[in-house]
């Protein structure tokens, strides 16, 4: 069953009917001012930091659910209704909602008043602009009351949610014309605030939340609304808000537009310490008159669709298969854009006060957003870069604000440093930019340790290096890729948090995923090397890469796949010989595309095992048989229910890796099998079983094992965006960067016969076309007529259009 549309011309998914089996979202923001926003309305802003700048308040686990947000309020003759229907959730003639790329438009139709709420944060500005048109449809003239509300939060989101004792004392506002100002100071802070203002003359406002809703009422009706009046209260400490209060009336016919702003400034630094609480308001100023007009913010709005455009136009596809179309060429990419902004801070499902920047994850992000905006990869590698150890070792998680590492997270797992490497290869064959290898970048954010990114690279290979366990294979330190597989925490004490105490290092327990890892990115860098002229340390590199190609060959393959661990009794998970969790889909995944058992005949094997063994119709599970009891060797894995998460949950993050690995073997039609299987615009048809936007990929995916097998979970930030763009647009459609120029390699299914496409690489249009003929598998590839030898058409300075043709 379907909720809504996509409607690939506009680049939107329509929502037409508010009750979505979960709070559907989108993101605005592009830059520094941030918000997120459901179908119906609900959601909140912040400013750079979710947890630390919070404008707004959200309630987590809320009931109704998403039930705050920033709303309109209509009263029409007693009849209260929102035009996105919630919160107060009156049954509306008529609804409909387009989340766009960076702007959302909500609609309802309540007896002859249609209101609609374009709401976008402009590009360079930070703010959220709303226009609200009203529509009378009738045949008479209506008149009725308009009212806003925002929620304030004290700015830092996980204070304001607990520390009362204070925080009900610190509200402080001001009001000035139609402009409403939270001033409140965050402890020490006195130089910020946030403004709420409407480019129309009001007639009253509330800034008192117990005054506009009721010390006991609550949003679905705030006792003002109902009374069709304001207080125009002024809060003092409790819960300031912002709300305006206008009268409208509107002849038959009549259309009215009026432009709400929420906006966050600073003050300057010499303000800090005034007092009384006193605001330089030029920066709201200079903001409203700038989002006054209709005309002004219909242009904001061109100049933001344009952006997009822009951005979208690095890689875009034409074909017949129009759902894999969409994907390519909207929605996969405007997620990547979201894990970019957003790494696994903010969504419906990360509170924003939790999780900042992860290592590993950033660094996966950017394989899926390099393409966009190369310069603002080139800065997060930096900043990613600034966190590592001199061991080559990593903090997991740095806060985006400070952009130091995470001291409560820690370090110590043990895949975190090839990732730097993954991102910065896929940086340096997207650009060119061998340069960035020189830049100077410090250890520990401490600037008298600073070294060569180059340096940077070598010792995160080096980290792997010096962590080989009795096998030869890495060791897995407090878990790899898989955060929950936590082979040295066999010391926990019941209630003691695995991933924070216990060993985190071991001298046994290894991982074969980080051996597939070490051996794929472990021949990137040799690579590297031998184009900066390193030929000894290529060498070196690359007998490094056999040892652990032969170590995984000897030990790390168990028969019919690839051995997922040791641990720290050196007994083996992931095998046969276990009883529960005898194959993981990791391994196969990594070696494979590491190239590991190609030759061998193992990777066929390997491959055929996850689709015997894994393969459920909504994807691949991450391991089987689930794990029914915990076993402290093993860790959290082994804590959640059957079929959730990590214990045999779909996660989607490692099904692109198989889609990857198929294609290496040159099975097109098993990778697009994998890639069409949890692919949003083909899972849309079952969106009551999945619940979660059908426009994006969730984390997880529940598996065979759960009760309710094939509902997702956790939507937008994950990993299985930049993964499932990377299998679909360079593996399967085969446009991928290589270090001398562009590769075309595509594996296609039998289901795409051709295809055209047009990537920006490197300041070039390539103008792709690729055919199928009846000549089997020889590739010809022609570039501006001319056959080439293999598959990477060479980069030539200058040249600005290449017209490549490619029959399979
Ligand atoms: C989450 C984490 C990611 C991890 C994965 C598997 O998605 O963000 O870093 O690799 O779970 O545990
Ligand atoms: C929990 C989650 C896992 C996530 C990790 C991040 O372990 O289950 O999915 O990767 O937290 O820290």
């Amino acid at each position: 069953m379907k909720f809504g549309y996509f409607d690939d011309q506009e680049k939107e998914y329509i929502i037409n009917t508010p009750d979505t089996p979960l709070p559907w979202i989108n993101y605005l923001g592009s830059e520094n001012f941030f918000s997120l926003i459901s179908n119906t309305g609900g959601g909140y802003s912040f400013y750079k930091d979710a947890k630390l700048l919070r404008l707004t308040r959200y309630r987590y686990n809320n009931v109704p659910l998403d039930s705050n947000g920033h709303y309109y309020y209509i009263n029409d003759n007693g009849t209260i209704w929102n035009p996105g229907w919630q919160p107060s959730q009156t049954p509306l003639d008529s609804y409909e909602c387009r989340h766009g790329l960076g702007y959302t438009r909500y609609s309802g139709t309540k007896n002859g008043i249609n209101a609609s709420v374009t709401a976008f944060v402009p590009l360079q500005d930070p703010c959220e602009v709303h226009k609200v048109s009203l529509e009378n449809i009738t045949d008479s003239p209506k008149d009725f009351t308009l009212y806003s509300y925002v929620e304030f939060c004290l700015w830092n989101a996980m204070d304001d949610m607990t520390n009362f004792q204070r925080n009900l004392s610190t509200g402080e506002v001001e009001v000035e014309d139609s402009v409403i100002y939270h001033k409140t100071e965050y402890r020490e802070r006195r130089n910020h605030y946030a403004y709420y203002g409407v480019n129309a003359e009001i007639n009253g406002f509330d800034t008192d939340r117990n005054t506009f809703v009721g010390t006991y009422g609550s949003n679905q009706e705030p006792v003002m609304v109902g009374k069709n009046s304001s207080g125009n209260s002024m809060a003092s400490g409790w819960s300031p808000i912002g709300s305006h209060r206008l009268s409208i009336h509107l002849e038959p016919g009549e259309k009215k537009e009026l432009i709400f702003v929420l906006g966050y400034a600073e003050n300057p630094d010499e303000k800090k310490w005034s007092a009384p609480n006193v605001i330089n308001k030029e920066p709201s100023r200079s903001i409203l008159e700038k989002y006054k007009t209709t005309a002004q913010v219909d242009e904001a709005i061109l100049a933001l669709k344009k952006y997009w455009e822009q951005l979208l136009s690095n890689y875009s596809v034409s074909m017949s298969d129009h759902k894999t179309a969409r994907m390519v060429n909207i929605w996969n990419q405007y997620q990547c854009m979201v894990t970019f902004n957003m790494s696994r801070s903010a969504s419906y499902y990360e509170s924003g006060t939790g999780r900042g920047m992860g290592f590993r994850d950033s660094c996966q992000d950017l394989l899926g957003f390099v393409h966009m905006i190369p310069e603002r990869a080139r800065e997060r590698i930096i900043d990613i870069a600034s966190t590592q150890f001199e061991d080559g070792g990593a903090y997991h998680q740095y806060q985006p604000l400070t952009k130091k590492g995470n001291l409560d997270i820690g370090s110590g797992f043990n895949d975190d440093p090839l990732w730097l490497i993954a991102g910065v290869s896929a940086y340096i064959r997207e650009t060119g930019d061998w340069d960035i290898l020189k830049e100077s970048v410090p250890f520990d954010n401490d600037e008298t340790k600073s070294q060569s990114l180059m340096e940077h690279l070598r010792r995160s290979l080096g980290f792997t290096k010096t962590h080989l366990g009795p096998h030869g294979l890495p060791l897995i330190g407090r878990a790899d890729w898989n955060d929950c597989l936590n082979l040295n925490c066999f010391s926990t004490e019941p209630g003691e948090s695995f991933q924070t105490t216990g060993p985190s290092e071991g001298p046994v327990a290894e991982s074969v995923m980080i051996a597939g890892m070490f051996v794929k990115y472990g021949k990137e860098y040799a690579t590297i090397c031998r184009m900066l002229g390193l030929d000894q340390e290529a060498l070196e590199t690359e007998a490094s890469v056999k040892e652990v190609y032969e170590a995984v060959i000897k030990s790390g393959w168990d028969g019919n796949w690839f051995l997922r661990a040791y641990d720290a009794f050196g007994v083996k998970v992931g095998s046969g010989e276990c009883e529960e969790g005898k194959i993981f889909i990791e391994p196969q995944g990594f070696c494979v595309m590491g190239g590991i058992g190609i030759e061998e005949g193992l990777a066929k094997q390997a491959l055929d095992s996850v689709e015997e063994h894994l393969d459920t119709p909504y994807g691949i599970v991450i391991l089987q048989p689930a794990y029914s009891t915990y076993h402290k060797n093993l860790g959290e894995i082994t804590s959640y229910p059957p079929g959730y998460k990590e214990n045999a949950g779909i996660f989607c993050h490692n099904n692109p890796w198989i889609t990857i690995a198929e294609t290496m073997i040159g099975r097109g039609n098993r990778a697009f099998e994998v890639y069409r299987r949890t692919c949003p615009a083909y899972t849309e048809e079952i969106s009551e079983l999945h619940k979660t936007e059908p426009y994006v990929y969730s984390q997880m995916i529940a598996g065979k094992d759960a009760k309710n097998m094939g509902e997702a979970k956790n939507s937008w930030l994950t990993g299985t965006a930049a993964w499932t763009f990377v299998s679909i647009s360079q593996y399967i459609l085969g446009i991928r960067p290589g270090f001398h120029g562009l590769i075309v390699d595509p594996c296609l299914p039998d289901s795409i016969g051709e295809f055209s496409a047009v990537r920006k690489f490197r300041g070039a249009d390539y103008h792709i076309q690729v055919n199928k003929g009846l000549d089997g598998d020889t590739k010809a590839i022609l570039v501006d007529g001319i056959k080439i030898e293999g598959n990477e058409i060479p980069y030539e300075e200058g040249k600005k259009e290449y017209h490549v043709t490619i029959m399979l």
